[in-house]
């Protein structure tokens, strides 16, 4: 072991002892929103596939059917084989910010290679040292990267306090040249939304730029799943407006819906669009195929809906701590040790729960997290609740 595997075991020992070791676990999907892990099936409720569609062999049938099997090499293609600034901005990616353009009611979309590339590169690209950022709390690690990245001062206030960032707004908005509001819209590790006519009325006030991240929300709420700007009457007031398509969107990549200049802008500056192989055809061909279908989705959305209050209610029912309004439901346990027992436990009774803890939450909020997908069944979840009773005690 040379001096650098010395420092790092004991660091992976310290981890492990306060019950913070992470591991990869090698996983497979099959139906009905389960997953196989070695030799267990279990119901996944620690995945992102909102709406159903990554397990829903019909549509995915039904996708490779459209692609033309003439055209292996535009169609099938699995690497674009270039960053979309040289020659990997194959015809598809046009279509498809044409059509997020048209969603979304901007007059562009630019689409990138993940969330994390989005979040990472957008703010770098647009603030610097002479600007300021205030961000929420709870605001996701991409978000946060990106907001170092940058440069730029940054202030996060607390988590969901706009009296907060109000009085932040007032102090210091005279002394930047642009001051960004950076929110989630859904918030991944608490399942709470924020209230957007609150933050577009501040970010009129005081003339602001507003960065909204809809990772969880797109495909998810508003009546053609826009995502919550779209529930809340709020989208055309929201600057930046991010989506992923990792998760209801059961694809890859993500994309910020914005104006024309913004694009023009972006497409000269973002550094992880710019210095990155493009997506490979195939999956923007599933975005593409996608993109009429996600609008129609109201059933699922209001399935999802309907399955996430049943299961809060359970829980409530059975005395346990939870929270939010979405189908990211948290389980608040505390101490990290004791939710990765829980979660534990919950595996050996057939279902995948994480167990989520710091650095991902704040010291002392380990929290069980469960996440929906409009393909479970209501009795699938019914003994959930008294489960998860059991297994925390
Ligand atoms: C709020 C939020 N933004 C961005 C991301 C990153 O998206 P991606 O998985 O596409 O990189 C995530 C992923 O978990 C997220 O929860």
């Amino acid at each position: 072991m040379n001096v650098l595997e010395e420092r790092l075991q004991a660091e992976l020992q310290g981890l492990e002892q306060q019950g913070l070791l992470r591991g990869l676990k090698s996983v497979d999907r099959i139906a009905g929103g389960r997953i196989r892990s070695g030799e267990s099936r279990l119901l996944n409720l620690a995945g992102n596939d909102y709406l159903g569609i990554g397990s829903n062999q019909t549509l995915l049938d039904e996708f490779y059917s459209t692609l033309s099997a003439d055209d292996r090499l535009g169609s099938y293609n699995p690497g674009s084989g270039s960053s979309r600034l040289m020659t990997g901005n194959h015809s598809g990616y046009e279509q498809l910010e044409q059509g997020l353009a048209s969603l979304y009611g901007t007059e562009k979309a630019l689409v990138f290679n993940s969330g994390y590339h989005c979040n990472v590169g957008l703010l770098p690209a647009l603030a610097g040292k002479e600007d300021l950022i205030l961000a929420d709390k709870l605001c996701h690690a991409s978000l946060i990267d990106g907001m170092r990245l940058s440069r730029a001062r940054l202030i996060r206030y607390p988590h969901a306090d706009y009296e907060r960032l109000e009085g932040l707004l007032r102090k210091h908005t005279p002394s930047f040249r642009t001051v960004f509001i950076v929110t989630e819209s859904i918030f991944s590790m608490d399942g709470d939304c924020a209230d957007l006519s609150v933050l577009t009325e501040l970010k009129q006030h005081y003339n602001a730029v507003l960065y909204l991240d809809e990772a969880h929300a797109v495909g998810v709420r508003g009546r053609q799943g826009r995502g919550l700007a779209e529930e809340q009457g709020k989208g055309a007031e929201v600057d930046l407006l991010v989506g992923t398509f990792g998760k209801a969107w059961a694809g890859q990549g993500a994309f910020v819906a914005c104006s024309r200049i913004l694009y023009d802008y972006l497409v000269n500056r973002v550094r992880s669009l710019i210095f990155t192989t493009g997506l490979p055809p195939v999956s923007i061909h599933w975005l593409d195929f996608l993109l009429p279908q996600i609008k129609e989705m109201e059933r699922e959305r209001h399935r999802l809906a309907e399955l996430a209050h049943q299961l809060r209610q359970g829980l409530r029912g059975q005395g346990l701590v939870t929270g939010g309004n979405s189908q990211i439901v948290p389980v608040m346990i505390g101490d990290a040790a004791r939710a990765v027992a829980a979660a534990g436990r919950l595996r050996s009774s057939g279902f995948q729960v994480n167990a989520v803890r710091p650095p991902t939450v704040p010291e002392g909020t380990s929290r069980l997290r469960l996440t929906l997908t409009a393909a479970m069944e209501t009795e699938q979840l019914s003994a959930l609740p008294a489960l998860i009773a059991r297994a925390i005690t």
